[in-house]
């Protein structure tokens, strides 16, 4: 089985799919660890619960994003990682980790990219005033979201459609499409 380390800044919500998607076989990785960037990220809750390793590696910790990055790295070889999966990480991979791990990195995105890349996608989008929207999920390059789309989902926007609800509509098919892709990438 890959050894797949998740990178994440937040709540973990699609950390939280992938795993039950192994524990209901259904996605066949070994999650070796979290990598977390912010302290008191409820993944990091997550993480322990599941009994995965986990680092808090605050870059505000570190000199530069080379050092930063090479803490990282040093996690990733002693567990042998053969691959990454972003969930939710808010900051750009530089080529510290991308030389080491090259199309082996991808990223899960709310919009249908090249749509509103970046931040707030999903405000980005309903400012924008579009009927529809979606997932993405891409390989990582040293771009912002600009790196080749493996699997998109379309989500529809309603009339009145909230920030919140269109959220909680995203994340239903993140949940589902994330481990789905990760099967077919990792296990086909
Ligand atoms: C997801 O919407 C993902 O598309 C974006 O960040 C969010 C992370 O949510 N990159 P969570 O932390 O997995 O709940």
């Amino acid at each position: 089985m890959k050894k797949v380390a998740i990178f994440a800044s937040g709540n973990g919500s699609n950390f939280q799919a992938i795993t039950d998607a192994v524990h209901n076989q259904k996605l066949h990785i070994h999650i070796s660890c979290v990598i977390c960037d912010r302290p008191g990220a409820f993944v990091l809750e997550r993480a322990k619960k599941e009994n995965i390793p986990v680092f808090l590696i605050n870059p505000k910790s570190y000199p530069s994003k080379i050092a930063y990055e090479s803490a990282i790295l040093e996690k990733l070889q002693a567990f042998q990682i053969d691959f990454i999966a972003l969930a939710g990480y808010m900051r750009l991979i530089g080529p510290t980790i991308l030389n080491s791990y090259e199309r082996k990195i991808v990223n899960i995105h709310p919009s249908l990219l090249p749509a509103f890349p970046g931040l707030d996608a999903i405000g980005q989008s309903l400012k924008a005033g579009v009927k529809e929207t979606g997932v993405t999920i891409h390989y990582v390059d040293e771009g912002m979201d600009t790196g080749q789309v493996i699997a998109q989902q379309t989500v529809e926007i309603a009339e009145g459609e909230t920030k919140e609800s269109l959220q909680k509509k995203i994340q239903v098919i993140e949940h589902q499409l994330y481990p789905e892709t990760l099967e077919k990438l990792l296990n086909s």
